[in-house]
């Protein structure tokens, strides 16, 4: 099963998003890995973004994503890299497509709610920046059955 790390970026929180958003990622049937809240600091910022701090917006995003906690999450399932790449939607709010999470929650082309890996090298490389191996979750989802029967 393949894994992608997503961030609840601050807007998301600020906006009490937190729910929302896992549960689109829940109903869509994706397992929950990993999971936490966590301030990112300008170091880890620099590491994450690492292929945009060159960038002319690079100071803009660091001062976003640094302004207040996200959640992270390790998200798990067939094709999660892709799916949830295409549950997001384009980067800018005004140009993802309705019934996306970008384009119902968010007019920003910075405070665009979420993050996800945009590849598999993209995951290998940004699943460990933010959990330890003893932080994520092994587990199975067949419990799910069991717990809507009765007692006993
Ligand atoms: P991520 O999943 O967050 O990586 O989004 P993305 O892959 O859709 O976009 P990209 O990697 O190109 O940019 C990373 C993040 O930087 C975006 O999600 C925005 O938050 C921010 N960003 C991208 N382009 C701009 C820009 O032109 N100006 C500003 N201020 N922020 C930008
Ligand atoms: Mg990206």
């Amino acid at each position: 099963q393949e894994q992608t790390l997503i961030l609840f970026k601050p807007d998301a929180i600020q906006r009490r998003l937190i729910g929302a958003l896992l549960s689109r990622i829940e109903n869509k049937g994706y397992k929950i890995a990993g999971l936490k809240m966590l301030q990112v600091t300008p170091e880890l910022a620099r590491k994450h973004y690492e292929e945009h701090v060159e960038k002319p917006f690079y100071p803009h995003l660091e001062s976003f994503i640094t302004s207040a906690p996200v959640v992270a999450l390790v998200v798990e399932g067939p094709d999660a890299i892709s799916v949830m790449r295409t549950m997001m939607g384009s980067t800018n709010g005004r140009e993802a497509n309705p019934g996306t999470i970008r384009g119902d929650y968010g007019t920003s082309r910075q405070m665009n709610l979420i993050h996800g890996s945009d590849g598999p090298e993209a995951a290998k490389r940004e699943i460990p920046i933010y959990f330890q191996d003893n932080e994520l979750c092994e587990y199975s989802l067949s419990l799910a059955a069991s717990l809507m029967a009765a007692d006993e």
